[in-house]
Protein backbone atom coordinates (compact mmCIF):
# COMPACT_ATOMS: atom_id res chain seq x y z
CA UNK A 1 0.00 0.00 0.00
CA UNK A 2 1.24 3.45 -1.05
CA UNK A 3 2.22 5.52 2.30
CA UNK A 4 -0.06 8.84 2.06
CA UNK A 5 0.93 12.10 2.98
CA UNK A 6 -2.09 13.39 4.56
CA UNK A 7 -0.80 16.90 5.88
CA UNK A 8 0.52 17.45 2.02
CA UNK A 9 -2.50 15.88 0.49
CA UNK A 10 -4.82 18.16 2.86
CA UNK A 11 -2.68 21.37 2.39
CA UNK A 12 -2.68 20.88 -1.57
CA UNK A 13 -6.84 20.55 -1.47
CA UNK A 14 -6.84 23.05 0.59
CA UNK A 15 -4.72 25.82 -1.07
CA UNK A 16 -7.24 24.76 -4.45
CA UNK A 17 -10.28 25.09 -2.46
CA UNK A 18 -11.20 21.63 -2.95
CA UNK A 19 -11.94 21.80 0.49
CA UNK A 20 -15.44 20.91 2.65
CA UNK A 21 -15.49 22.90 5.99
CA UNK A 22 -17.43 21.48 8.93
CA UNK A 23 -18.79 23.60 11.12
CA UNK A 24 -20.56 22.85 14.71
CA UNK A 25 -22.83 25.33 16.37
CA UNK A 26 -24.39 27.81 14.22
CA UNK A 27 -24.74 30.41 16.45
CA UNK A 28 -23.22 34.13 17.24
CA UNK A 29 -20.11 32.18 15.70
CA UNK A 30 -20.27 29.54 13.74
CA UNK A 31 -23.01 31.11 11.44
CA UNK A 32 -20.94 34.12 10.73
CA UNK A 33 -17.79 31.64 10.09
CA UNK A 34 -20.09 29.28 7.50
CA UNK A 35 -20.53 32.25 5.76
CA UNK A 36 -17.12 33.49 4.91
CA UNK A 37 -16.17 29.97 3.99
CA UNK A 38 -19.28 29.90 2.17
CA UNK A 39 -18.58 33.36 0.05
CA UNK A 40 -14.53 31.78 -0.37
CA UNK A 41 -15.91 29.25 -2.05
CA UNK A 42 -16.12 26.16 0.13
CA UNK A 43 -18.13 23.80 0.37
CA UNK A 44 -19.67 23.66 3.50
CA UNK A 45 -21.34 21.38 5.99
CA UNK A 46 -23.14 22.87 8.73
CA UNK A 47 -24.67 21.57 12.25
CA UNK A 48 -26.89 22.28 14.96
CA UNK A 49 -28.35 20.14 17.46
CA UNK A 50 -31.15 22.90 17.28
CA UNK A 51 -33.25 21.87 14.14
CA UNK A 52 -35.00 24.98 14.33
CA UNK A 53 -32.07 26.71 13.06
CA UNK A 54 -31.04 24.28 10.75
CA UNK A 55 -34.69 24.93 9.41
CA UNK A 56 -34.44 28.67 9.19
CA UNK A 57 -31.00 28.48 7.44
CA UNK A 58 -33.05 25.53 4.47
CA UNK A 59 -35.42 28.54 4.22
CA UNK A 60 -32.77 31.31 3.68
CA UNK A 61 -34.19 33.07 7.11
CA UNK A 62 -31.29 34.50 8.91
CA UNK A 63 -31.86 34.57 12.91
CA UNK A 64 -29.60 36.91 13.74
CA UNK A 65 -30.59 40.40 13.10
CA UNK A 66 -26.70 41.48 11.66
CA UNK A 67 -26.79 39.11 9.21
CA UNK A 68 -29.16 39.31 6.19
CA UNK A 69 -30.94 36.98 4.53
CA UNK A 70 -28.94 36.93 1.40
CA UNK A 71 -26.00 35.86 2.99
CA UNK A 72 -27.84 32.69 4.11
CA UNK A 73 -29.26 32.21 0.46
CA UNK A 74 -25.14 31.99 -0.07
CA UNK A 75 -24.91 29.76 2.42
CA UNK A 76 -27.33 27.50 0.68
CA UNK A 77 -25.75 27.54 -2.51
CA UNK A 78 -22.90 25.37 -1.64
CA UNK A 79 -24.07 24.42 1.61
CA UNK A 80 -25.83 21.08 3.40
CA UNK A 81 -27.34 21.90 7.05
CA UNK A 82 -28.46 19.21 9.87
CA UNK A 83 -28.75 18.35 12.99
CA UNK A 84 -27.51 14.76 12.69
CA UNK A 85 -23.70 14.31 12.16
CA UNK A 86 -23.15 11.75 9.39
CA UNK A 87 -21.78 14.09 6.68
CA UNK A 88 -19.02 14.85 9.45
CA UNK A 89 -17.09 12.20 7.20
CA UNK A 90 -16.88 14.73 4.40
CA UNK A 91 -15.47 17.55 6.26
CA UNK A 92 -11.89 18.18 5.73
CA UNK A 93 -11.81 20.91 8.24
CA UNK A 94 -14.15 20.58 11.09
CA UNK A 95 -14.13 23.27 13.69
CA UNK A 96 -16.22 23.72 16.69
CA UNK A 97 -18.18 26.44 17.51
CA UNK A 98 -20.38 25.39 20.76
CA UNK A 99 -21.21 26.84 23.85
CA UNK A 100 -19.57 27.25 26.37
CA UNK A 101 -21.16 28.67 29.58
CA UNK A 102 -21.16 28.57 33.42
CA UNK A 103 -22.83 26.20 35.14
CA UNK A 104 -23.07 26.66 38.99
CA UNK A 105 -20.62 29.62 38.25
CA UNK A 106 -18.10 27.22 36.85
CA UNK A 107 -16.69 26.17 33.61
CA UNK A 108 -19.42 23.87 31.51
CA UNK A 109 -17.52 22.37 28.88
CA UNK A 110 -20.48 19.42 28.13
CA UNK A 111 -21.12 20.42 24.71
CA UNK A 112 -17.36 20.55 23.52
CA UNK A 113 -17.47 16.83 25.18
CA UNK A 114 -20.36 15.74 23.53
CA UNK A 115 -19.78 17.18 20.44
CA UNK A 116 -16.81 14.89 20.39
CA UNK A 117 -18.73 11.91 21.12
CA UNK A 118 -21.29 12.71 18.83
CA UNK A 119 -19.02 12.91 15.96
CA UNK A 120 -16.06 10.23 16.73
CA UNK A 121 -17.72 7.37 14.96
CA UNK A 122 -17.43 9.53 11.64
CA UNK A 123 -14.08 10.90 11.75
CA UNK A 124 -11.55 9.63 8.68
CA UNK A 125 -8.37 10.06 8.25
CA UNK A 126 -7.04 13.01 6.62
CA UNK A 127 -9.45 15.31 8.81
CA UNK A 128 -8.37 18.26 10.96
CA UNK A 129 -10.39 19.30 14.34
CA UNK A 130 -10.10 23.02 15.38
CA UNK A 131 -11.97 24.29 18.76
CA UNK A 132 -13.18 27.98 18.40
CA UNK A 133 -15.25 27.54 21.43
CA UNK A 134 -13.39 29.86 24.13
CA UNK A 135 -12.12 27.70 27.25
CA UNK A 136 -9.23 27.14 29.90
CA UNK A 137 -5.71 26.23 28.55
CA UNK A 138 -5.46 22.46 28.36
CA UNK A 139 -8.95 21.97 27.06
CA UNK A 140 -7.68 21.11 23.17
CA UNK A 141 -5.92 19.02 24.50
CA UNK A 142 -8.07 16.82 26.99
CA UNK A 143 -10.89 17.09 25.38
CA UNK A 144 -10.20 16.48 21.46
CA UNK A 145 -6.89 15.33 21.34
CA UNK A 146 -6.62 12.59 24.43
CA UNK A 147 -10.11 11.37 22.93
CA UNK A 148 -8.77 10.20 19.84
CA UNK A 149 -5.04 9.71 19.85
CA UNK A 150 -5.92 6.05 20.19
CA UNK A 151 -7.70 5.95 17.17
CA UNK A 152 -5.32 8.07 14.72
CA UNK A 153 -1.72 9.03 14.64
CA UNK A 154 -2.29 13.22 15.76
CA UNK A 155 -0.13 15.21 13.23
CA UNK A 156 0.12 12.46 10.49
CA UNK A 157 -3.66 11.55 10.03
CA UNK A 158 -5.69 13.88 12.07
CA UNK A 159 -4.91 17.52 12.69
CA UNK A 160 -5.83 18.95 15.44
CA UNK A 161 -5.91 22.67 17.28
CA UNK A 162 -7.27 25.83 18.43
CA UNK A 163 -7.52 29.20 16.85
CA UNK A 164 -9.56 32.32 18.82
CA UNK A 165 -12.58 33.94 17.79
CA UNK A 166 -12.53 37.94 17.50
CA UNK A 167 -15.33 39.00 16.54
CA UNK A 168 -16.82 42.65 18.32
CA UNK A 169 -20.48 42.28 18.21
CA UNK A 170 -21.86 45.27 16.46
CA UNK A 171 -18.72 46.87 15.57
CA UNK A 172 -16.45 44.36 13.27
CA UNK A 173 -19.10 42.44 11.92
CA UNK A 174 -18.69 42.42 8.54
CA UNK A 175 -14.80 42.47 8.32
CA UNK A 176 -13.86 40.07 10.76
CA UNK A 177 -11.59 38.10 8.09
CA UNK A 178 -9.47 41.86 8.48
CA UNK A 179 -8.91 41.00 12.27
CA UNK A 180 -5.85 38.99 12.90
CA UNK A 181 -6.90 35.50 13.57
CA UNK A 182 -4.36 33.81 16.34
CA UNK A 183 -3.54 29.78 15.61
CA UNK A 184 -2.46 26.65 16.93
CA UNK A 185 -1.51 23.13 16.25
CA UNK A 186 -0.54 20.08 18.20
CA UNK A 187 2.50 19.64 16.01
CA UNK A 188 4.72 21.21 13.18
CA UNK A 189 1.96 19.89 10.69
CA UNK A 190 -1.43 20.39 12.33
CA UNK A 191 -0.15 24.20 12.35
CA UNK A 192 1.23 24.05 8.80
CA UNK A 193 -2.34 22.35 7.95
CA UNK A 194 -4.56 24.88 9.89
CA UNK A 195 -2.34 28.57 9.60
CA UNK A 196 -2.97 27.06 5.75
CA UNK A 197 -6.58 27.07 5.81
CA UNK A 198 -7.42 29.79 8.08
CA UNK A 199 -4.81 31.94 5.58
CA UNK A 200 -7.42 31.37 2.72
CA UNK A 201 -10.29 33.43 4.80
CA UNK A 202 -8.08 35.93 6.88
CA UNK A 203 -5.60 38.40 5.39
CA UNK A 204 -3.48 37.83 8.36
CA UNK A 205 -2.26 34.78 10.51
CA UNK A 206 -0.81 34.97 13.68
CA UNK A 207 0.14 31.47 14.73
CA UNK A 208 1.12 30.70 18.23
CA UNK A 209 3.72 28.42 19.07
CA UNK A 210 1.32 25.79 21.58
CA UNK A 211 -2.42 25.13 21.58
CA UNK A 212 -2.38 26.62 25.60
CA UNK A 213 -0.79 30.06 24.94
CA UNK A 214 -3.74 30.10 21.94
CA UNK A 215 -6.22 29.30 24.64
CA UNK A 216 -4.57 31.37 26.91
CA UNK A 217 -4.25 34.47 24.91
CA UNK A 218 -7.98 34.88 24.24
CA UNK A 219 -8.53 34.56 27.88
CA UNK A 220 -5.86 37.14 28.49
CA UNK A 221 -7.85 39.62 25.65
CA UNK A 222 -11.06 39.58 27.62
CA UNK A 223 -9.81 39.69 31.27
CA UNK A 224 -7.76 42.61 30.30
CA UNK A 225 -11.29 44.47 29.24
CA UNK A 226 -13.55 43.47 32.34
CA UNK A 227 -10.12 44.09 34.52
CA UNK A 228 -10.09 47.51 32.56
CA UNK A 229 -13.76 47.94 32.89
CA UNK A 230 -13.95 46.63 36.38
CA UNK A 231 -11.20 49.53 37.20
CA UNK A 232 -13.01 52.50 35.39
CA UNK A 233 -16.35 51.50 36.85
CA UNK A 234 -14.95 51.44 40.21
CA UNK A 235 -13.28 55.32 39.45
CA UNK A 236 -17.01 56.02 38.50
CA UNK A 237 -17.93 54.75 41.92
CA UNK A 238 -15.12 57.34 44.00
CA UNK A 239 -15.87 60.06 41.52
CA UNK A 240 -19.46 59.96 42.88
CA UNK A 241 -18.38 60.58 46.29
CA UNK A 242 -16.17 63.71 44.70
CA UNK A 243 -19.61 64.52 42.94
CA UNK A 244 -17.77 64.57 39.92
CA UNK A 245 -18.73 63.47 36.81
CA UNK A 246 -16.84 60.30 35.47
CA UNK A 247 -17.13 60.68 32.21
CA UNK A 248 -15.69 64.49 32.23
CA UNK A 249 -12.53 63.38 33.69
CA UNK A 250 -12.02 60.38 31.67
CA UNK A 251 -12.55 63.09 28.76
CA UNK A 252 -9.55 65.21 30.17
CA UNK A 253 -7.40 62.19 30.94
CA UNK A 254 -7.61 60.47 27.18
CA UNK A 255 -5.93 63.79 26.16
CA UNK A 256 -2.79 61.80 27.12
CA UNK A 257 -1.33 60.42 23.66
CA UNK A 258 0.59 57.58 25.76
CA UNK A 259 0.31 54.86 28.55
CA UNK A 260 -3.61 55.54 29.17
CA UNK A 261 -6.15 53.00 26.91
CA UNK A 262 -9.55 55.05 27.18
CA UNK A 263 -12.24 52.49 29.29
CA UNK A 264 -15.79 54.11 30.02
CA UNK A 265 -17.99 52.65 32.64
CA UNK A 266 -21.45 51.10 32.06
CA UNK A 267 -24.15 49.41 34.05
CA UNK A 268 -22.51 46.54 34.16
CA UNK A 269 -21.04 43.80 31.25
CA UNK A 270 -22.48 41.37 29.50
CA UNK A 271 -22.69 39.39 26.49
CA UNK A 272 -21.43 35.86 26.15
CA UNK A 273 -17.64 36.26 27.01
CA UNK A 274 -16.60 39.30 29.33
CA UNK A 275 -18.66 38.28 32.39
CA UNK A 276 -18.02 34.22 32.24
CA UNK A 277 -14.56 33.98 30.12
CA UNK A 278 -12.58 35.22 33.23
CA UNK A 279 -14.02 32.51 35.43
CA UNK A 280 -12.71 30.35 33.42
CA UNK A 281 -9.08 31.14 33.76
CA UNK A 282 -9.34 31.42 37.33
CA UNK A 283 -11.66 27.74 37.94
CA UNK A 284 -8.48 26.13 36.40
CA UNK A 285 -5.69 28.65 37.63
CA UNK A 286 -6.96 27.95 41.30
CA UNK A 287 -7.16 23.87 40.66
CA UNK A 288 -3.26 24.79 40.23
CA UNK A 289 -2.93 26.60 43.47
CA UNK A 290 -3.26 30.02 42.50
CA UNK A 291 -6.22 32.61 43.45
CA UNK A 292 -5.79 35.43 40.71
CA UNK A 293 -7.36 38.07 42.31
CA UNK A 294 -7.81 40.96 39.89
CA UNK A 295 -10.61 38.33 38.15
CA UNK A 296 -12.92 38.19 40.86
CA UNK A 297 -12.43 41.85 42.04
CA UNK A 298 -13.26 43.41 38.77
CA UNK A 299 -16.46 40.80 38.28
CA UNK A 300 -17.54 41.96 41.50
CA UNK A 301 -17.36 45.66 41.17
CA UNK A 302 -18.90 45.29 37.19
CA UNK A 303 -21.74 43.97 39.35
CA UNK A 304 -22.07 46.28 42.20
CA UNK A 305 -22.47 49.26 40.08
CA UNK A 306 -25.59 48.10 39.34
CA UNK A 307 -26.11 48.24 42.89
CA UNK A 308 -25.12 51.67 43.07
CA UNK A 309 -27.62 52.66 40.02
CA UNK A 310 -30.62 51.23 42.07
CA UNK A 311 -29.92 53.44 45.04
CA UNK A 312 -29.81 56.24 42.51
CA UNK A 313 -32.89 55.44 41.09
CA UNK A 314 -35.24 54.86 44.55
CA UNK A 315 -33.12 58.66 45.73
CA UNK A 316 -34.76 60.05 42.19
CA UNK A 317 -37.90 58.79 43.46
CA UNK A 318 -38.04 60.37 46.69
CA UNK A 319 -36.43 63.57 45.79
CA UNK A 320 -39.28 63.97 43.30
CA UNK A 321 -41.80 62.34 45.81
CA UNK A 322 -42.77 59.60 43.61
CA UNK A 323 -44.20 56.25 45.69
CA UNK A 324 -42.62 53.65 44.50
CA UNK A 325 -45.78 51.79 43.67
CA UNK A 326 -46.58 54.78 41.71
CA UNK A 327 -43.32 55.01 39.45
CA UNK A 328 -42.67 54.81 35.84
CA UNK A 329 -40.10 54.05 34.65
CA UNK A 330 -38.47 53.21 31.39
CA UNK A 331 -35.18 51.19 30.16
CA UNK A 332 -33.47 52.43 27.25
CA UNK A 333 -31.53 49.87 25.71
CA UNK A 334 -31.98 46.07 26.75
CA UNK A 335 -29.38 44.18 25.08
CA UNK A 336 -26.12 43.93 26.35
CA UNK A 337 -24.06 46.11 24.33
CA UNK A 338 -25.14 49.10 22.17
CA UNK A 339 -26.02 48.06 18.63
CA UNK A 340 -26.43 44.49 18.71
CA UNK A 341 -29.70 42.39 19.53
CA UNK A 342 -28.13 40.25 22.05
CA UNK A 343 -29.79 40.30 25.09
CA UNK A 344 -27.21 37.43 27.45
CA UNK A 345 -25.77 38.37 30.48
CA UNK A 346 -27.14 42.44 29.82
CA UNK A 347 -27.12 44.41 33.00
CA UNK A 348 -30.40 45.94 31.47
CA UNK A 349 -32.10 42.30 32.04
CA UNK A 350 -30.59 42.25 35.59
CA UNK A 351 -32.19 45.36 36.30
CA UNK A 352 -35.75 45.08 35.09
CA UNK A 353 -35.73 41.85 37.31
CA UNK A 354 -34.74 43.36 40.30
CA UNK A 355 -37.31 46.45 39.44
CA UNK A 356 -39.71 44.40 39.38
CA UNK A 357 -38.63 42.17 42.58
CA UNK A 358 -38.93 45.87 44.16
CA UNK A 359 -42.25 45.88 42.92
CA UNK A 360 -41.88 48.71 40.29
CA UNK A 361 -44.93 47.38 38.22
CA UNK A 362 -44.88 49.91 35.89
CA UNK A 363 -42.03 49.21 33.66
CA UNK A 364 -41.52 49.63 30.14
CA UNK A 365 -38.08 49.39 27.67
CA UNK A 366 -37.65 50.61 23.90
CA UNK A 367 -34.96 49.35 21.88
CA UNK A 368 -34.69 49.40 18.31
CA UNK A 369 -32.55 45.85 18.25
CA UNK A 370 -34.91 44.27 20.26
CA UNK A 371 -39.23 44.83 19.82
CA UNK A 372 -40.42 41.39 21.32
CA UNK A 373 -40.96 40.48 24.82
CA UNK A 374 -38.29 39.13 26.71
CA UNK A 375 -37.98 35.92 27.95
CA UNK A 376 -34.50 34.62 28.54
CA UNK A 377 -32.81 31.94 30.77
CA UNK A 378 -32.74 34.76 33.43
CA UNK A 379 -36.33 36.76 33.16
CA UNK A 380 -39.60 36.20 31.43
CA UNK A 381 -41.27 40.14 30.69
CA UNK A 382 -44.33 39.68 28.54
CA UNK A 383 -44.81 43.15 27.41
CA UNK A 384 -43.38 44.89 23.60
CA UNK A 385 -40.91 47.43 23.75
CA UNK A 386 -42.20 50.96 22.80
CA UNK A 387 -41.42 52.79 20.63
CA UNK A 388 -39.43 56.49 21.19
CA UNK A 389 -42.64 58.92 20.47
CA UNK A 390 -42.77 62.26 22.75
CA UNK A 391 -45.60 60.87 24.07
CA UNK A 392 -44.21 57.48 25.57
CA UNK A 393 -41.32 59.35 27.02
CA UNK A 394 -43.49 62.19 28.86
CA UNK A 395 -45.25 59.61 30.69
CA UNK A 396 -42.37 58.68 32.37
CA UNK A 397 -41.27 59.61 35.60
CA UNK A 398 -37.27 58.24 35.40
CA UNK A 399 -36.16 57.21 31.89
CA UNK A 400 -32.75 55.31 32.23
CA UNK A 401 -29.93 54.96 29.64
CA UNK A 402 -28.41 51.58 30.15
CA UNK A 403 -27.30 50.79 26.52
CA UNK A 404 -26.65 53.92 24.54
CA UNK A 405 -27.78 52.51 20.47
CA UNK A 406 -26.80 54.48 18.00
CA UNK A 407 -30.16 53.93 16.52
CA UNK A 408 -31.87 55.94 19.49
CA UNK A 409 -33.48 59.82 19.27
CA UNK A 410 -31.57 61.61 21.62
CA UNK A 411 -32.55 65.03 21.18
CA UNK A 412 -36.49 63.86 21.44
CA UNK A 413 -34.98 61.73 24.47
CA UNK A 414 -33.68 64.81 26.56
CA UNK A 415 -36.69 67.16 25.36
CA UNK A 416 -39.82 64.79 26.13
CA UNK A 417 -38.30 62.84 29.51
CA UNK A 418 -38.95 63.96 32.86
CA UNK A 419 -35.49 62.43 34.88
CA UNK A 420 -32.95 60.96 32.66
CA UNK A 421 -30.60 58.41 34.23
CA UNK A 422 -27.94 58.14 32.12
CA UNK A 423 -25.13 55.37 32.56
CA UNK A 424 -23.08 55.77 29.37
CA UNK A 425 -22.08 59.67 29.37
CA UNK A 426 -24.30 60.28 26.04
CA UNK A 427 -25.81 63.15 28.08
CA UNK A 428 -24.87 66.34 30.06
CA UNK A 429 -25.40 66.25 33.84
CA UNK A 430 -27.70 68.74 34.42
CA UNK A 431 -30.67 69.46 36.47
CA UNK A 432 -32.95 67.05 34.42
CA UNK A 433 -29.71 64.34 33.77
CA UNK A 434 -28.33 61.95 36.37
CA UNK A 435 -25.00 59.99 35.66
CA UNK A 436 -26.29 56.93 36.13
N1 LIG B 1 -20.51 35.57 20.53
C1 LIG B 1 -19.32 36.07 20.49
O1 LIG B 1 -19.19 37.26 20.21
C2 LIG B 1 -18.08 35.24 20.77
C3 LIG B 1 -16.83 35.82 20.59
C4 LIG B 1 -15.67 35.06 20.81
C5 LIG B 1 -15.79 33.75 21.23
N2 LIG B 1 -17.01 33.17 21.42
C6 LIG B 1 -17.06 31.77 21.83
O2 LIG B 1 -17.55 30.98 20.76
C7 LIG B 1 -18.32 29.88 21.26
C8 LIG B 1 -19.71 29.92 20.64
O3 LIG B 1 -20.37 31.10 21.02
P1 LIG B 1 -21.67 31.65 20.31
O4 LIG B 1 -21.83 33.04 20.78
O5 LIG B 1 -21.62 31.38 18.85
O6 LIG B 1 -22.77 30.69 20.97
P2 LIG B 1 -24.29 30.47 20.49
O7 LIG B 1 -25.02 30.01 21.68
O8 LIG B 1 -24.76 31.67 19.72
O9 LIG B 1 -24.18 29.30 19.43
C9 LIG B 1 -23.80 28.01 19.74
C10 LIG B 1 -24.61 27.04 18.90
O10 LIG B 1 -24.13 25.73 19.16
C11 LIG B 1 -25.24 24.84 19.17
N3 LIG B 1 -24.85 23.63 19.88
C12 LIG B 1 -24.76 23.39 21.19
N4 LIG B 1 -24.30 22.14 21.43
C13 LIG B 1 -24.10 21.57 20.23
C14 LIG B 1 -23.65 20.29 19.82
N5 LIG B 1 -23.31 19.36 20.70
N6 LIG B 1 -23.58 20.05 18.51
C15 LIG B 1 -23.95 20.99 17.61
N7 LIG B 1 -24.37 22.20 17.93
C16 LIG B 1 -24.45 22.50 19.23
C17 LIG B 1 -26.34 25.62 19.80
O11 LIG B 1 -27.60 25.12 19.44
C18 LIG B 1 -26.09 27.02 19.22
O12 LIG B 1 -26.81 27.23 18.03
C19 LIG B 1 -18.30 30.03 22.77
O13 LIG B 1 -17.25 29.26 23.29
C20 LIG B 1 -17.99 31.50 22.98
O14 LIG B 1 -17.35 31.72 24.22
C21 LIG B 1 -18.16 33.91 21.19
Amino acid sequence: VKNINYTKDLIKKINTKKISVGIIGLGYVGLPLSILCAKKGFKVYGFDIDESKIKKIKSNYSYIERINNKDIKILNKNGFFSSKFKNISNCDIIILCVPTPLKNKRPYIYHIKSTIKSIKKFLVKGQTIILESTSYPGTTNEEILNKLNKDFDIGKDLFIGFSSERINPGVNENKIHNVPKVVSGHSKNCKSVISNFYSQIFSKIVIANKIEIAEFSKLLENIYRSVNIGFINEMKLVADRFKLDIFEIIKIASSKPFGFRRFDPGPGTGGHCIPIDPIYLAYKSKKLGFNPRFIELSADTNIKVLSALIKKIFYLLKKHKIPKNKAKILILGISYKKNVDDLRESAAIRLLDILLKKRIKNISFSDPHIKNSINTRALTFNSRGINITPQNLSKFDISILMTDHDKFNYKMIYQYSKNILDTRGRFKVDSKVTRG
